[in-house]
């Protein structure tokens, strides 16, 4: 299948590693050009050198997306460097989990900041250049959590929530415009954060943390944790001409995890 994306601009945001990283090589191997923000310069310098292995332009942007100037430059830098973004993966996230009897307002607060405002900044910087062109996709990474409260996950899930939201209020605004808006909810995915939340458990229990990890992954009806490719994969398809009529939709990547009919 040709995914006709070949010489397109996409922002990939929180690409320096994990789920981001996996993206923008996606995207590259399907012939788009990609910005890659994200904090970490040294990282993103690393991601950009394999974007350019497989034959497309790279440009990187260190900037913290929690603030509407770090999402206003992470924009105008794509602009200048590769040219105006008709793609734009948001994926950048990092909550705090904590008990929500004693969790500080501020890592709700930052949560938001940074997913939520972040995600929805960063898509109405790029949606006027995708009015222009006639044609955008937008893929959000939310995460199960959005759907699945539970007394340790606030951060996450309300930040998650807020995605879903998002995403069917701007497709309803921007379908018609050939954009298209979705969002991908992974379940626990084989990347540094997965690790760091199996860490906190593992140490809680005084376990090992792969074991922790491993244990989380055969909970799942799949029997195994995600890959960050798998869910770029499917990202990529989300953000091609060839998803060409799902528009406002989650994709649940679990690995069957999900009780609610589909
Ligand atoms: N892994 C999972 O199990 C899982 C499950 C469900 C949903 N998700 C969601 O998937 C997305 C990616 O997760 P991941 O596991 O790949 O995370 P990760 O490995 O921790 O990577 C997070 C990325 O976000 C960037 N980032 C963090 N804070 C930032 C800020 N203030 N400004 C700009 N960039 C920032 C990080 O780069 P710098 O630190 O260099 O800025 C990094 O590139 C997140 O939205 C997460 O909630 C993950």
């Amino acid at each position: 299948m040709d995914l006709g994306i070949r010489g397109k601009v996409a922002i990939v945001t929180g690409a320096s590693r994990g789920i981001g990283r996996a993206c923008a090589i996606e995207l590259a191997r399907e012939g788009a050009d990609v910005c890659l923000v994200a904090r970490d310069e040294r990282l993103l310098n690393k991601v950009a050198a394999e974007v350019r292995a497989l034959g497309s332009r790279a440009a990187t942007v260190s900037a913290d997306l929690s603030t509407i100037e770090g999402c206003t430059a992470a924009v105008e830098a794509c602009v200048a460097q590769l040219g105006a973004p008709t793609i734009l993966v948001n994926n950048a996230g990092a909550a705090t989990m904590g008990p929500i009897l004693s969790l500080p307002e501020s890592a709700i607060e930052d949560a938001l900041q940074l997913k939520a405002w972040g995600y929805l900044r960063m898509s109405r910087l790029c949606i006027p250049h995708m009015q222009a062109n006639g044609w955008g996709r937008i893929v959000n990474i939310a995460g199960g959590a959005g759907t699945s409260p539970s007394a340790g996950n606030m951060p996450t899930s309300l930040a998650n929530i807020f995605v879903l939201n998002v995403t069917r209020a701007l497709s309803d605004a921007v379908s018609k415009d050939g954009i298209l808006v979705n969002t991908i909810c992974p379940g626990m995915t084989n990347t540094d954060r997965a690790r760091d939340l199996g860490m906190a458990r593992a140490q809680r229990e005084g376990r090992g943390v792969e074991e922790v990890v491993a244990e989380m992954g055969k909970a799942t009806p799949a029997g195994r944790i995600a890959e960050p490719e798998e869910v770029a994969r499917v990202a990529t398809f989300l953000a091609s001409d060839a998803c060409s009529y799902v528009h406002g939709s989650s994709v649940y990547m679990d690995g069957g995890s999900r009780r609610a009919t589909p």
